[in-house]
């Protein structure tokens, strides 16, 4: 299939770890189409704004985007916005232990990631601020529709706050519904119970299924398990569309200097591989990251001396 990829490394460290992405998905698509687009904070100082309406529909053209990071501009998330706008109800997050750590981790975080407290419903006075926790029945569907039809689940842990939040018992309910439908096995736990077994029994935990602040937070944690936020991948996916993207940031402080880990990124075009049905391709990929790992080819992050790109060739020479 030919397919046609929006790129944008976005500000910082995506300049460095988008590159070699790119040049992963020359080698292993057949003759990929690329549309570079500019946005993020440079574009905004320099424009006023950090995406266009023209920027968004040059995007839409495309099958699925490629992100590297864009750093906040206050009151204007290009991410929010692009999930909104392309209707990405899902963001998948898996994490996997390189042996990096002492946790034993083979989690997927299912994130709600369109509602919640990410509404944008807000109001805001001198002495009231006031943000809407939206939940629709729909959108809860069909996530936890998603949910049950994704290959390997073994559990999926639905958490969430139900004790306290009606919205929480609404979302639970729904989730449960759909999962005893698609007979997949589920339990549930409480966020601050599941923040908690985290840490303490990693290895227990599967799939999770959750909200989008709750599944934001537990992200982070999971990166930390396993020795990163450099490390991380992760896919916005609706009906139609998908943007593929590491976890992390910007990383200002590090920008520029060749020494962002590009495991996050490159593990991002797995994912993308894997959407498109090319799951022997994005096995080469995955398979070349770790043994680049564990021959301790690793950027500072891991504990490594290499630079972005020394980790990047090697993984490269590898799927070669
Ligand atoms: P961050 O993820 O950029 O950095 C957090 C920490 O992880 C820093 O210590 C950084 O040096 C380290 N780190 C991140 N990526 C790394 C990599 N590839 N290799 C090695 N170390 C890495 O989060 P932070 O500092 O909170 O945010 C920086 C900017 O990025 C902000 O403007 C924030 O809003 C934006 N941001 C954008 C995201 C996106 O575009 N999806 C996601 C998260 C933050
Ligand atoms: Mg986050």
């Amino acid at each position: 299939m030919h397919m046609r990829i929006a790129v944008a490394e976005g500000d910082g460290v995506g300049k460095e770890v988008i590159p070699p992405c790119v040049e992963i998905l020359t080698l292993l698509l057949n003759d990929p189409e690329f549309i570079h687009v500019d946005i993020g904070y440079a574009k905004w100082a320099r424009e006023g704004t950090p995406i266009t309406d023209a920027d968004i529909d040059l995007i839409a053209q495309a099958d699925c985007m490629l992100l590297g990071a864009v750093t906040s501009v206050q009151g204007s998330s290009v991410l929010v916005r692009l999930r909104k706008t392309l209707d990405l109800f899902v963001n998948l997050r898996p994490f996997r232990s390189y042996s990096l750590t002492p946790y034993e981790l083979n989690l997927t975080i299912i994130r709600e990631n369109l509602e919640g407290l990410y509404s944008g419903i807000e109001e805001l006075s001198d002495d009231i601020a006031v943000t809407q926790r939206v939940v629709t029945r729909a959108n809860v569907e069909r996530l936890a529709s998603f949910a049950s039809t994704l290959r390997n689940v073994k559990t999926v842990t639905i958490v969430h706050k139900a004790n306290v939040l009606k919205s929480d018992i609404f979302f639970r309910d729904v989730c449960v519904r759909v999962l005893q439908e698609h007979d997949v096995p589920y339990n549930e736990m409480y966020v601050d119970t599941a923040a908690y077994n985290l840490i303490r029994h990693p290895e227990t935990f599967d799939h999770i299924l959750t909200s989008n602040l709750f599944g934001d937070i537990l992200s982070d944690e999971a990166a930390a398990l396993i020795g990163g936020l450099g490390l991380c991948p992760s896919a916005n996916i609706g009906p139609k569309f998908a943007i593929f993207e590491p976890v992390h940031g910007s990383a200002p402080h590090i920008a520029g200097r060749g020494t962002a880990n590009p495991i996050g990124a490159i593990l991002s075009t797995t994912m993308l591989l894997e959407w498109a049905g090319e799951c022997e391709k994005a096995s080469l990929v995955d398979v070349s990251v770790k043994q680049t790992i564990s021959k301790g080819i690793t950027t500072r992050d891991l504990g490594g001396t290499s630079s972005t790109n020394e980790v990047a060739r090697e993984i490269i020479r590898n799927i070669r």
